[in-house]
């Protein structure tokens, strides 16, 4: 089979170096790719965004399957883009429609499927221009914190949780005025849910599902999740917390609602779906729906995966996933995001990066990276994850942690606490 992976990041690097390792791998190309993921593929430079030349690339080069990263190109539309057409509608792209993909592109649709089936979530409202002076009222009527959030995809940047009435007022005001652009045109409003937070994935065909390893990202730049939100510094897996008690009631109470909601709104979903949830006295509440993978969690998952992921996405496509059983590694995997000095804010790229090759022990998944003349450099603010496997996660984080010090790029920050609540 020759695949084609979408994206750039660590979340595709390591699903380029788990699709290669399947027998039934042929070409594997991604668009655009880093450095990391040209050692199991062929980079091609087109954008997730250009669908038309997507296109045109598969039909040339005989693809049979796209797997897509990232959620733009999901909620732009890239699966209606290939079965709208006669001669790309044979090419199975993995990910929702654009319909389903609102799913995550808009939290005011998620959380109103959400009421639709039962499927427990935070309290909620929401506001546009005209219902101003509602929001407003609401607002008053709430407990602080109070959570915004702008109903469109915000570069994970859309959700507020405000420590006062006043600064939820003000902070309705401006995001209904533009803060956001477009995707803050509407605004969630809801109930804060104290817990703990955890991510659970699954793959589905719309009728069938499986469940990937459950992983949990640590988001903020400071050690003790403290400081801005980033795109992840480092995730573990499994979760401790996360038993089988836990476990039972995130499927009866989330998943299995979740894929039965997808039938009964007619709604076109093949693909990942990852729940972003949160155990409010081991009871699970969704915090979001994500229409993909997670970055830095596939780092973590996929490594666990012991079964033939290709295998599981061409039943996936072909409506029989869990024919193939989904194995799961019993070893702990811990993943340490190595970033650009600056990020989340600004932060130079281009740096040299050095040391690759006396890891030991570690996989590093590529995410900023770029290969110019033979050297490696850093191209983003997230750079590399190092993950590794061991009998807990902490034996897991020692041994990324001695790699994130063989690693090498001027400016370079990683945590040193990753799973540390665990
Ligand atoms: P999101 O962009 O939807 O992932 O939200 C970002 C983060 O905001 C989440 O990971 C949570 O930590 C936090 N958050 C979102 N909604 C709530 C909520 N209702 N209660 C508490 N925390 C929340
Ligand atoms: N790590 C969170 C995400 O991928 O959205």
């Amino acid at each position: 089979m020759n695949v084609l992976i979408i994206g750039n990041g660590g979340r595709e690097h390591a699903l380029a170096w788990k699709i290669s390792q399947s027998p039934l791998c042929g070409n594997l190309f991604i668009a655009p790719g880093n450095a990391g993921t040209q050692l199991h593929g062929t980079n091609v430079a087109i954008p997730p965004s250009n669908f038309s030349e997507i296109g045109a690339f598969a039909l040339s080069n005989n693809i049979d399957l796209i797997v897509v990263g990232p959620e733009a190109p999901l909620v732009d539309g890239i699966v209606d883009y290939f079965l709208d057409r006669p001669d790309l509608k044979n090419i199975p792209v993995i990910g929702p429609a654009a319909d389903a993909a609102q799913l995550e592109g808009s939290k005011g649709f998620a959380k109103a499927f959400m009421e639709d089936y039962d499927i427990p979530t935070a309290a909620y409202r929401e506001f546009d221009v005209d219902s101003l002076q509602e929001g407003l009222a609401y607002i008053e009527e709430q407990t602080p914190p109070i959570v915004l959030k702008a109903d469109g995809l915000a570069a994970g940047k859309g959700v507020l949780i405000c420590g006062s009435h006043e600064e939820a007022k003000l902070e309705l005001i401006e995001m209904l005025g533009g803060k956001f652009g477009g995707a803050s045109a509407r605004v969630v409003i809801e109930e804060f849910l104290s817990g703990i937070e955890f991510s659970v994935f699954v793959m589905t065909d719309g009728e069938n599902y499986v469940r990937l390893p459950v992983a949990k990202d640590y988001k903020r730049i400071g050690e003790g999740d403290t400081g801005l939100n980033t795109g992840g510094m480092g995730a573990v897996s499994p979760v401790s917390f996360v038993d089988e008690t836990l476990m039972e009631k995130v499927e009866d109470r989330i998943i299995i609602p979740t894929i039965k909601g997808i039938q009964t709104s007619n709604l076109n979903y093949k693909g990942f779906i990852f729940f972003g949830l949160i155990s409010v006295d081991q009871d699970p509440f969704v915090i979001e729906y994500n229409c993909r993978l997670g970055d830095p969690e596939t780092e973590v998952i996929l490594p666990r995966l012991k079964s033939d992921l290709l295998v599981h996405l061409q039943e996936l496509a072909a409506g029989k996933l869990g024919t193939t059983p989904v194995e799961i590694e019993g070893k702990a995997a811990t993943t340490v995001m190595l970033v650009s000095g600056g990020y989340p804010e600004a932060y130079e790229k281009g740096k040299q990066i050095t040391g690759l090759e006396n890891v030991v022990g570690s996989i590093p998944f590529h995410a900023g990276t770029l290969e110019e003349q033979g050297q490696i450099l850093t191209n983003g603010g997230r750079v590399i994850a190092l993950t590794s496997l061991g009998k807990n996660f902490r034996e897991a984080l020692k041994v990324s942690q001695q790699n994130a010090d063989v690693v090498q790029f001027e400016g370079k920050y990683f945590r040193k606490d990753i799973g540390f609540d665990l």
